[in-house]
């Protein structure tokens, strides 16, 4: 990816130019892969056996700091144990199942709810109450169960449920977010959407001035994108029309700050975006082919040398925040509601994007590539059942 002074250089030959950056083919996405069932649960199955990205570092600061919620459809807890390490365990007592945390919070210990088993941070089960009605109990082999592998990578904790198929997104990581930003705020929202659609219109600015007239347009520009691949991953530039007032600014650790907007997707269900004020860091869960949760982080700006945010800082933030909410992220929530009203109008056997839409045909041929090779791990795996079962 370009650095800054790299991008600004980019943005103004666009500019001057009256061009935008252009992908090398269109890509032809069918329709049937936003609607069937099959193709959800393959989608399902592929997030388990991935790295995937399950919360900011920022979202655990403390010792005991955890998040809990549900990832391709298994609750999961990550917490920060108490000697500092980032643990991430399927969400599920070990006597009857009960999950342990509930959203986020910190604490010293996990105590099950349900009869009171209760286990350390770092998994092992500490206490049974009335522990003689289980005689054969071993505690040692009945802590909390841990996910494959936790990566912390880029300010984001990475969670791989199963078996990885790859690296994903660990292919090739872009610089996303750094240990000088704080968390000010946080939600979840549930859409009934596929999670797909509300990716695509994150990943091109072809739509900025029919879209957006009077919310993005009168800042930016129509149409004019710088657009970059790192592995599965990818990052759209939308620059503000007031960058051209950095023309002739010194290259030398020039930063793009408040000059741009940055979109990362982080493959594939993931994004982290630099906006004006602050960083929107947000996680799909797709829970049907027609309904995504979206766990959504906001993270201040960097802060030299560890200093809290200062108050004007924190309200530019949250205006940002509001501003947002109240115009350009409505504007495309309703453009995608309508295209999944139409999902099944049988007009479209495939959706086309363009050369300005690249970005968006890298998300679907990486997902394309990603399953084939979830389908060959499967189809190897049965074939190990089917030769291991014996002939009668
Ligand atoms: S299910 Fe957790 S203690 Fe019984
Ligand atoms: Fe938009």
């Amino acid at each position: 990816m370009r650095n800054d002074a790299e991008l600004l250089d980019h943005i103004l030959n666009h500019i001057d130019q009256g061009t935008t950056d252009l992908g090398e083919e269109d890509w032809y996405e069918p329709v049937q892969n936003y609607s069937s069932q099959s193709r959800f649960d393959a989608e399902r199955r592929l997030m388990r056996r991935l790295p995937i990205p399950f919360c900011p570092v920022a979202a655990l600061p403390e010792l005991g700091s955890y998040v809990a919620r549900a990832s391709a459809g298994v609750p999961i807890v990550v917490v920060r144990d108490l000697e500092g390490t980032i643990r991430a365990f399927r969400n599920a007592c070990r006597h009857r199942g009960m999950q342990l945390a509930e959203g986020s919070g910190c604490t010293k210990i996990f105590r099950c709810t349900y009869h009171g088993w209760a286990y350390r941070l770092d998994g092992r089960l500490e206490y049974v109450p009335h522990e003689n009605g289980f005689p054969d109990l071993d505690k040692d082999s009945s802590g909390l169960v841990p996910v494959h592998s936790v990566n912390i990578q880029n300010g984001l904790v990475f969670i791989t449920q199963d078996e990885p198929i790859g690296l994903g997104a660990l292919e090739s990581l872009p610089e996303l977010l750094t240990d000088e930003q704080i968390l000010f705020d946080s939600n979840e929202s549930v859409d009934d959407i596929n999670w797909k659609l509300t990716a695509e219109g994150t990943l091109e600015g072809y739509h900025i001035k029919p879209t957006h007239p009077e919310s993005f347009y009168p800042y930016g520009y129509d149409n004019l994108n710088v657009v970059e691949m790192q592995g599965p991953n990818s990052r759209v530039c939308f620059p503000f029309r007031r960058i051209e007032k950095l023309r002739e600014a010194p290259r030398e650790n020039l930063s793009l700050n408040r000059m741009v907007t940055l979109v990362n997707r982080i493959f594939p269900f993931a994004s982290i975006t630099r906006l004006s004020q602050h960083y929107d860091v947000t996680f799909a869960e797709p829970e049907s082919p027609t309904r995504t949760r979206y766990f959504s982080y906001k993270l201040t700006m960097p802060i030299p040398n560890g200093a809290a945010p200062a108050a004007e800082d924190l309200a530019r933030a949250k205006k940002d925040v509001a501003f947002l909410s109240d115009t350009g992220n409505k504007e495309d929530a309703e453009v995608v509601s309508k295209i999944q009203a139409a999902i099944g109008s049988g007009a479209n056997s495939h959706y086309r994007f363009g050369r300005f839409e690249s970005a968006i045909g890298h998300l679907h041929s990486n997902l394309a590539r990603y399953l084939e090779l979830l389908e060959n791990s499967e189809h190897d795996a049965n074939e190990k059942v089917d030769s291991s079962a014996p002939t009668l």
